[in-house]
Formats: structure tokens, sequence, C-alpha cells
């Protein structure tokens, strides 16, 4: 196996992305170990995807509920064959475009993948991700690797190392340090199942790209349109919340600026001190183009908050153009509450 240099914290292996670490990393994927992962969006925690007890090891340590299904990671897109079936050609199409990067697809499921993954649907989520770590991890293993965000079920995704260690050392066999997620919100989970694609979770690659290579309008599949919140399974369950209070504004801008800057001066009055987010004091416009960063920086700003002793955090809404449908859905869910301002 070579030899690879690692240190512990709490039993957890801390490897780093040379060769002989990502090697002793797929051998713990072999045996039914856990191992945490940077990917193009944020880390994932993998497990086998055709061992139903090293998927069960996820739930665990996550703290996962049991009816919330995993994406499947792939190192090539011949893989796809092995994890799905009766597989449409658009799937082909999106994944000559998109792959690897920040899209999972909803097909069928292969018989081969632990139902587990599924949570006990026929279909199956399945994605390539962009990131060398992690196509070199699953290329080595030979192994399909089910993996949601390495995170504690509940709190924001794991955009850095570090985050992983926080919330899942002594939970876990491996982490792999790598530099940070550099898209920051998960992909984009695109339903190919029924008779028209839709986004159940809209993510790292925007609802634009995919209506141009596909040529059709796609709907963003769930009940509440007003609060963006999709129905994929997973959207149901409490979601990416700080342990702060965060309030987030919304409304045309010069009046979601004017009670931004209200609130911010009736907090700071009362001696608590507001951490503000998208949203500049001195700033009477958002920068256009800055959305790409807003998301890059959302999970880590959010656990910086929660660490930095802030009493509660003030949230701008966003533009929904490109990746700011998947800021705004993230928002929404991580909010105590949202302040629409009616002008
Ligand atoms: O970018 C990402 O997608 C990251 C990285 C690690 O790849 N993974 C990730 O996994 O975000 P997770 O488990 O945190 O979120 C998976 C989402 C959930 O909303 C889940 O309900 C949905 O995908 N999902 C998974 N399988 C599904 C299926 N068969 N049908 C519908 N939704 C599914
Ligand atoms: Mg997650």
């Amino acid at each position: 196996m070579g030899n690879y240099r690692a240190r512990r914290i709490k039993g957890t292996l801390l490897l780093s992305s040379e060769s002989p670490s990502i090697k002793k990393a797929a051998s713990i994927l072999q045996n039914g170990g856990l191992v945490a992962f940077p990917t193009e969006t944020v880390y994932g925690l993998g497990a086998s995807a055709l061992d139903s007890s090293a998927v069960k090891k996820i739930f665990t340590a996550k703290g996962r509920p049991a009816d919330n299904p995993l994406i499947v990671h792939l190192s090539a897109v011949e893989e796809l064959e092995s994890v799905a079936q009766n597989i449409p050609d658009q799937a082909y199409i999106l994944a000559e475009s998109f792959w690897p990067g920040p899209l999972s697809l909803v097909l069928e499921r292969a018989p081969a993948v632990s139902p587990l993954v599924s949570a006990g649907l026929e279909t199956v989520a399945v994605r390539m991700p962009d990131r060398s770590e992690a196509l070199n991890l699953i290329k080595e293993a030979k192994l399909p690797v089910a993996a949601p965000s390495a995170n504690l079920s509940g709190s924001p995704s794991p955009t850095t190392y570090k985050h992983v260690i926080d919330d899942l050392a002594g939970k876990i066999d491996a982490v792999i340090m790598s530099t940070p997620c550099a898209i920051g919100v998960e992909s984009t989970v695109l339903d190919l199942t029924a008779s028209r694609p839709a986004i159940l979770r809209p993510g790292g690659l925007s609802k634009e790209s995919l209506e141009k290579v596909l040529g059709m309008s796609i709907a963003l599949s769930g009940k509440s349109h007003a609060t963006h919140l999709p129905s994929s399974p997973g959207m149901k369950y409490r979601h990416y919340k700080p342990r702060i209070p965060l309030l987030l504004v919304t409304g045309s801008p010069p009046g979601r600026k004017k009670i931004l800057r209200e609130l911010a001066a009736y907090y700071g009055k009362r001696g608590k001190k507001a951490a503000l987010l998208n949203f500049d004091l001195n700033q009477h416009t958002q920068r256009a183009g800055d959305i790409d960063e807003i998301a890059s920086k959302l999970y880590y700003s959010l656990r910086y908050f929660d660490n930095k002793g802030y009493d509660l955090i003030l949230a701008e809404e966003t533009d929904q153009a490109g990746l700011g449908l998947a800021v705004m859905n993230r928002l929404a869910k991580a909010a105590t509450r949202i302040i629409r301002i009616l002008d």
C-alpha cells in the first residue's frame, strides 16, 4: 500500500491527498468504513454504495433520518450502468455537458446498489464530482461511493476539512484534508424519472445552464414556491441551521436595506453583536456577479459567525439568477424568521 503519514483526532485518521493516503482511504471504503473527502461543492462522507452495513454507518455518524436518500458518486460516465438502469438519453446528454460537475441525476436504481442508499425509493441520485481527490479515491476503491454532505444532520454543510473534523471526528474512519470547496453549495438534484425533468434541489449548477442544454424550461418541483423549498425527500428536514438566530429580510432592495440598517442599529444599541450576511451597511447595492462568491462563502460564514461570539445573523435576500436560486433556498431553510418587506 506504500507509506502514508497521518495523525488521528479522536481516532479519526487525518489523511493527505497524496497517492499513498488515497490508497489507504480507498482500502477503508473497500472494508466497509467511512471516509470524508472534498468535492467541488462541499465535503462528502463516503461509503461503498454496494455495502448496506457501510451505508448504515453514514446515517448513524450524521444522525441522519433513514428516509433521506444519498447521492452515489462515480469517477466515469461508463460506471453509470452499474448503479442505474433504463437510463434515458437525456442523462447522457447532461453527463456529457456537465460531468464532472455539480449535477446529480435521479434515475431508476440498479439492483447492485444498496436499497438503504435510496431510503426505500426505486430511484438513485448519481453524480461525478469535479475534484481530483474525489475522482482518485473512487477510481482507487473501484466502487460507486454513496456520500451525503459530511456534516452532522441539520447543521451547515462543510466546505473545509476543519468543518468535517468539528462535526464528525471520532465518528468516522478518516478524512482527506485538502483545500476548501470552490462552489460552496451542494449539487443541483434533477429528477429524470418523471415525464419532464424537474429540479428537486437547486444547487451548484444553475437552472439556466440546464435549460440551455435540454432546450426546454425546467420546473422547480415543490409545494411552496414562496419559500423556495422544493420537494427532494431531504428538503423537509431542518437544514443548514447555524446555532444563533438568522433573520432573512426579503422584498424590494430599498425597502429591505432600510429595514436591515434599522435592525443593525436596534441590536447594536442593545449590545448585541449582529453579523451581516450579503449586506454591507455602507453599500447600497449588491455588486452584480457576486453571487458565485456569496455561494462559495455561505456555509463558511454561517459556521464562522456561530464560533466567533455573534448573537444573531442579519441576512439580505439575493437575486435568484444563477446560483442565487440555491443561495436563497439554503437561506430560507437556515432562517429562524423571514421578514418580507411589502412596498
Ligand atoms: O454536492 C452534493 O450533492 C454533495 C456532495 C458531497 O456530493 N452531497 C450532498 O448530499 O449534498 P446530501 O445527502 O447532503 O443531499 C442529497 C440530496 C437530498 O436532498 C436528498 O433528498 C436528495 O439529494 N436525493 C438523494 N437521492 C434521491 C432520490 N433517489 N430521489 C430524490 N432525491 C434524492
Ligand atoms: Mg446535506
